[in-house]
């Protein structure tokens, strides 16, 4: 007798109930219509233009694109520091555009904001610095005192807690920005470009850090970059911006499978060489010549459907030869995520059937380029 499905009906039926289990996560933070322009001696520069995104509770949430594109000025609208000129800001439930001055500092305190020059106050010492909430918020001595001794705990600066800013290193100076933002115990994080100014290790600690506060401290994460290296390390979803405007968002195994815009595109392609192959067409290179009978195609893959040897059994059900060109993996949420460039040889129809039955196991096809055309 069967019992229950394969597995591969199992993992499909997990990853729906995950999928629900995001849908069903509270919503944090909800723009709806953002608009934000500012008045220069030149005009009038249009910032940020009519986004709307949902940041669920947990959820760490990138927000890419180029120098300009308007990221700091849509994360100064989230709190307030800009007001939109239209549009909602709900916060947890709550429209900020409608609060009065005093409930507007108390929601103001539950989003704490690093930025990528630290912004730490260079007379003050390291415990001062992120003591300095805890006093505005007039927190009884104790409570400080035990409240910045633990978060000099998190970031490991404990021994170093009466330096000054001037004698950290980038990295240290980020940490202690971190410790001084969660102090007053914020459920919002908004990190403007954090890692901007380190180097890549240094990065790669400080992205180890804000992923910790996230998942143990059950904080919400807006991570504002224009490097889709740091999205890849750590974003759950991500809005891609050009000119003022979101032009697309999607969780991020899904858009690093199939970007649709070319901007996005471009930023995934920083992050891996399969796009070599576009170079290698264009310039007619003798691996992208292909006989009559030929076609190259790329395909891309995650965990969840690279259980079969899928290659090997489109060969063998299809009658066509697959040769790999290149091919390149990346771990992205701790999945692997797979890019081949193939070149299938067979007839039309049988390559057409095998694409076909690819597509069907979940793999993204694309065919970059066929034989019989050139
Ligand atoms: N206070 C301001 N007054 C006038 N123009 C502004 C102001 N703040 C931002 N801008 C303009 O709004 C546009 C978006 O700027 P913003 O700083 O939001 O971009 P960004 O994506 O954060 O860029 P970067 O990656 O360089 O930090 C730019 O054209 C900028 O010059
Ligand atoms: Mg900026």
């Amino acid at each position: 007798m069967k019992i229950g499905g394969n597995a591969n009906s199992l993992s499909s039926y997990c990853g729906a109930e995950v999928f629900l289990l995001e849908r069903m996560k509270k919503e944090m933070i909800r723009l709806e219509h953002v608009t934000k322009s500012f008045q220069t001696k030149d005009g009038e520069v249009h910032a940020v233009k009519d986004v709307s995104l949902e940041v669920r509770e947990g959820q760490i949430y990138g927000i890419i694109g180029f120098s300009g594109a308007g990221k700091s000025t849509l994360v100064r609208c989230i709190n307030l520091l800009e007001r939109p000129d239209d549009g909602k800001v709900i916060f947890d439930g709550k429209n900020l555009l409608e609060l009065s001055d005093k409930e507007l500092r108390a929601e103001r305190q539950k989003m704490g904001m690093i930025f990528q020059h630290f912004n730490l106050l260079r007379a003050k010492t390291i415990y001062e610095n992120i003591a300095l909430p805890l006093r505005m918020m007039k927190k009884d001595k104790q409570e400080i005192d035990r409240k910045v001794m633990e978060l000099l705990e998190l970031i490991d600066l404990v021994e170093r807690k009466d330096s000054y800013p001037s004698q950290l290193s980038g990295g240290q100076k980020q940490r202690v920005a971190i410790a001084r933002a969660l102090a007053s115990d914020p459920k919002v994080l908004l990190c403007d470009e954090a890692t901007s100014a380190l180097d890549p290790q240094t990065t790669q600690s400080i992205l180890r850090l804000i992923k910790k506060v996230n998942r143990e401290m059950k904080i919400t994460v807006i991570m504002i970059t224009h490097e889709m290296l740091v999205v890849k390390e750590i974003c759950d979803r991500v809005a891609v911006m050009e000119n003022g405007r979101v032009v697309e968002k999607n969780d991020i195994v899904p858009i690093f499978i199939n970007p649709v815009e070319e901007i996005t595109q471009n930023f995934i392609n920083t992050t891996n060489n399969t796009n070599k192959i576009n170079e290698l067409i264009e310039e007619k290179h003798p691996l992208t010549q292909l006989a009559p009978d030929q076609q190259l195609v790329r395909l891309k893959y995650s965990s969840s459907n690279t259980k079969e040897a899928l290659i090997s059994e489109i060969s063998r059900r299809f009658h066509i030869d697959c040769s790999i060109v290149f091919g390149n993996v990346e771990v992205i949420k701790d999945a692997p995520l797979g890019t081949l460039v193939t070149i299938f040889t067979g007839t039309d129809e049988n390559i057409k059937r095998a694409l076909d039955y690819t597509r069907e196991h979940g793999v993204y096809v694309e065919v970059m380029k066929r034989g019989h055309i050139d």
